[in-house]
């Protein structure tokens, strides 16, 4: 089995926003969020699949602050993750995993954990990552993915003003 990390460009962006809608449904399950008037995961003016998410738009605008990565297994699309590496850290974080997937049927082979443990060392530095409390998987998932880290990152676990678990760690 081979697992790529792309950098997602105009090129392979339509399967990054092909494979949102999953996501969506998967967090779904634990933030309660509901499709738009058109059954979909997406921006309340989506129509149909075909339509792109405009609020995706910002993903390939701007390399340096909004980075998205495609995970590909196999050459096939599999996952992704959403980074985002503010101009001025704020929060006392130098980056944030804004959103991370790996499509169901290719879950516990621990390719969610080889794509994020490149992530994280492609941007050292102070991390930080908002997850629901009740998506316990994705919580004993970033436990594992930092404890694994080279220094075996200590993880700080708080809770915002929305009730989301933070999680804060640094890589060396
Ligand atoms: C969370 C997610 C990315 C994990 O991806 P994955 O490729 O299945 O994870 P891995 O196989 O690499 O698992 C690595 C470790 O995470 C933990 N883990 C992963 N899935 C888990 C689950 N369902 N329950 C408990 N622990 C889990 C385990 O410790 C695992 O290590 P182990 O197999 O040695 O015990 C995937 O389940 C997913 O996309 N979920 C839906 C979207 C989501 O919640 N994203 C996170 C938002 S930040």
């Amino acid at each position: 089995m081979s697992i790529e990390l792309e950098l997602s460009d105009e090129v392979n962006a339509q399967a990054v926003r092909n494979l949102f809608p999953l996501y969506c449904h998967d967090i779904s399950e634990y933030d309660g969020s509901l499709p738009n008037r058109n059954g979909i995961f997406g921006e309340d003016g989506q129509k149909t699949l075909v339509d792109p998410d405009r609020e995706l738009d910002s993903w390939w605008g701007d390399r340096d602050r909004r980075i998205p990565y495609l995970i590909k297994v196999d050459h096939i699309p599999a996952g992704f993750c959403f980074i985002e590496r503010p101009e001025v850290p704020h929060e006392g974080a130098d980056n944030y995993v804004i959103d991370f997937f790996v499509i169901r049927s290719l879950r516990n082979k621990g390719i969610g954990q080889f794509a994020a443990e490149e992530i994280l060392k492609k941007y050292p530095g102070r991390w930080l990552i908002r997850i629901s409390p009740k998506n316990k998987p994705a919580r004993r998932f970033w436990q594992k993915v930092v404890k694994s880290m080279d220094g075996e990152p200590s993880i700080e676990e708080t809770v915002d003003d929305e009730d989301l678990v933070c999680y804060r760690f640094t890589i060396a």
